[in-house]
């Protein structure tokens, strides 16, 4: 049987760098780790190293076409094909509180356009019955969007990527001409990221719907996990964190296609907008204040 090949975007650091470690503990042949900075990302591999593993580092900026398309080319040249793909890097808002136009076209960009540019040069590359694992948050739940158009658009079955980048052109576009409604939003911070993970997993669905020869993609919630991106607060250490995401590259089964799946291996229905899955900023906000106060 051919290697089992996988590649985890953004795993310098973080959720991404837990997610390497687990696929090398769990025997994955080849398990690429991923970085925009040459520096850091060699820098994990020989703490990865150090620690007995042997992941391959590849220089990959998932905002960058000719990074995302050079690595595609490696991947094509060096291997046949790629099995496990990992859509991991993203952005949290600077300002928790506030958001900017620049802030949120730079964290759409990586949460959102960056898994738009995987998909063109990737998808070709996967092996039938290869799974693709977009990190999402319980902030993308459809429930943070109160606007009732987009909850409409956005949760119908067959969803387009124009409606997926509809969407996010009217956010954008809202902060631009300052036509922002709060009550369009289940909760006002952090907004840009609760806008890009909600789009993450409509293009979830929008993948998988268009993908065929037995392809699988799914979103999953890691929880709140012990990283930079928290500043250190969270219920998860990264290694706990990990093992969701790699159960579904590895255990869940085939037929779990398009699925919103939480950090407990449990499946939420991310167009129920009933639900109450979402972790009040409150919450956050006191762990961050402990984690300063220690
Ligand atoms: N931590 C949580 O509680 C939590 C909860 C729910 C979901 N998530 C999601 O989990 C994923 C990982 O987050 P984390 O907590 O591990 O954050 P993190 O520690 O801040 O790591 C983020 C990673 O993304 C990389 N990245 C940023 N922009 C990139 C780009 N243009 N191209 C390639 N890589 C890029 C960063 O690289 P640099 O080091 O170069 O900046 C870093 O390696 C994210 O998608 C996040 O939204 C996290």
């Amino acid at each position: 049987m051919a290697s089992k090949i996988a590649v985890v975007t953004g795993a310098n650091k973080g959720l991404g760098f837990g997610i390497v470690r687990e696929l090398c503990k769990r025997n994955v042949e080849v398990v690429y780790l991923t970085s925009r900075d040459i520096q850091r990302g060699k820098d994990a591999v020989t703490s990865l190293e150090k620690e007995g593993y042997k992941p391959k580092f590849h220089q990959l900026d998932v905002t960058d076409e000719d990074s995302v398309k050079t690595f595609a080319d490696f991947v094509k040249a060096n291997h046949d094909g790629l099995d496990i793909l990992i859509n991991n890097a993203g952005l949290l808002d600077a300002n928790y509180y506030k958001v900017s136009y620049e802030d949120a076209k730079k964290i759409i960009d990586v949460n959102v356009h960056g898994k738009i540019l995987m998909q063109k040069y990737f998808f070709p590359l996967l092996r039938d019955n290869g799974r693709v694992i977009n990190i999402s948050s319980d902030w993308g739940h459809i429930k943070n969007i109160q606007n009732k158009d987009w909850v409409e658009r956005l949760t119908k079955k067959d969803i387009k990527l124009e409606d997926v980048c509809a969407f996010i052109d009217w956010f954008l576009n809202s902060i631009k001409n300052n036509t922002l409604k709060k009550e369009d939003f289940f909760e006002n911070t952090v907004m840009a990221y609760r806008v890009s993970k909600v789009a993450v997993f409509a293009l979830t669905r929008v993948q998988q719907n268009e993908v065929n020869r037995g392809i699988s993609i799914n979103s999953v919630n890691p929880g709140i996990v012990k990283t930079s991106m928290t500043h250190g607060t969270g219920d998860f250490t990264v290694s706990e964190a990990s093992v969701t995401p790699v159960f579904i590259a590895l255990d869940i089964d085939q037929s779990v296609k398009g699925k919103f799946i939480w950090y407990d291996k449990t499946e939420v229905d991310w167009a129920d907008h009933s639900l109450n899955v979402i972790v009040p900023f409150e919450k956050f906000e006191q762990g961050l204040a402990e984690v300063t106060k220690s």
